[in-house]
């Protein structure tokens, strides 16, 4: 990332300095110190109906490697100069808009800066105090409303069923083992290195966790699925789905929530057409593969029942939740990359102000 200054030597948030980073490259493949740029501008001024926010916690989501690029995707990408995108938790300083005062906490989709003006459409109101405010970008917000979401609609677990998940110490697999388990399944993760496996079974209280990248892996995952696979939580795609396939029962359910495995290829991936493998199987299996995007295919119903149900689990210490915390939005790009490679351990958010 380019920065104006000495990047050892990273300026703190102020009132009067606006820090933006900003899309300065759309990058080909991985992103490198090109791709994203550093830049500071005054405060911007809240006008009638407007509200000053001043960013507290932001949010680093797989997602976001996909604004980089102009592909047609089921979001818009970021403009070239344009400041990344992302969901914070910010403090309103000041309001001109009805039900928000100085001093609350909000979840908004202001991105990567520290100051913001918004009216009040597209921001929720977290209160004064909340307990755990950036628990709202992750366990309480969009990454857990996923997990919840996607694995009780679509995937349909039923007791006694095996559901296997990727990414398994992070926000969504995480939270879609554990609520397998809640359900009465055998939850199977898959993760990078024998801390994370480790910290699945012993802490989210999975049955099993084979590590990816191990020779074997794909025996592995056979001998922790010995009655087969009844939904796979796809969230990474690559060797994990190519493992799952020859695993999966009759009638088995395959959410579709992302593939980060693919994020930063700029090319298909070598090797063998996967293509009739794959619609074989969910041929002959009578397999229900569904994509899903979660604010387009869910809505208020499923939203007020996730709530619900991870409020209460959470009270009753049923769900556990482990976050990794970045320090400072100059961070924010080196912490991305960590994110999409496997370098992060939990929900990964900035402390930004
Ligand atoms: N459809 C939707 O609406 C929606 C909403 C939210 C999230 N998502 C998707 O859900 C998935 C998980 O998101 P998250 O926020 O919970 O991410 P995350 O777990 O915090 O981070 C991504 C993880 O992916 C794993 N990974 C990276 N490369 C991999 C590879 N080659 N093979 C296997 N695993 C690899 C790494 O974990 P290990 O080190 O353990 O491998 C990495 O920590 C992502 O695909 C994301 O795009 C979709």
């Amino acid at each position: 990332m380019d920065t104006p200054d000495d990047p050892e030597d990273p300026m703190p948030q102020t009132r009067d300095t606006n820090r933006r980073i900003v899309l300065a490259n759309r990058p080909k493949g991985r992103p490198d110190d090109d791709s994203l740029r550093l830049e500071t501008g005054p405060v911007p001024k809240a006008g009638a109906g407007e509200m000053l926010l001043r960013t507290v916690w932001l949010s680093l989501d797989p997602y976001m490697r996909g604004r980089m690029d102009d592909a047609k995707s089921y979001a818009a990408p970021v403009e070239l100069g344009g400041v990344m995108t992302g969901q914070v938790v910010a403090e309103v300083v000041t309001s001109d808009v009805d039900g928000f005062a100085p001093g609350d906490h909000v979840l908004a989709g202001s991105g990567w800066q520290d100051w913001a003006v918004l009216d009040g459409s597209q921001v929720m109101n977290l209160g004064r105090d909340p307990a755990h405010p950036s628990w709202h970008l992750g366990i309480l917000g969009m990454p857990g409303f996923t997990a919840h979401a996607g694995l009780l609609n679509i995937g349909e677990p039923k007791p006694g069923e095996t559901v296997v998940v990727a990414a398994a110490t992070g926000p969504v697999g995480a939270t879609v083992g554990q609520i397998a388990k809640i359900r009465g399944c055998r939850a199977v993760g898959v993760a990078g290195g024998a801390e994370k496996c480790a910290h699945a079974v012993e802490v989210l209280g999975f049955d099993a966790c084979i590590d990816h990248r191990s020779d074997d892996f794909e025996a592995q995952l056979a001998a922790a699925c010995p009655e087969g696979i009844d939904v796979y939580f796809e969230n990474v795609g690559g060797r994990t789905l190519y493992a799952v396939l020859p695993l999966l029962n009759p009638f088995a359910r395959v959410p579709v929530c992302g593939m980060v495995a693919w994020y930063n290829l700029s090319t298909l991936p070598d090797g063998p057409d996967r293509g009739p493998q794959i619609l074989g199987t969910l041929l002959r299996q009578k397999v229900k593969m569904q994509g899903f995007i979660i604010f387009d295919t869910f809505g208020p119903t499923e939203h007020a029942a996730f709530l619900k149900d991870m409020t209460g689990w959470l009270q009753e210490g049923k769900v556990r939740y482990r976050e990794q915390v970045v320090e400072g939005l100059e961070a924010a790009p080196d912490a991305l990359l960590d994110l999409l490679e496997g370098r992060n351990f939990g929900k990964m958010v900035v402390r930004v102000g």
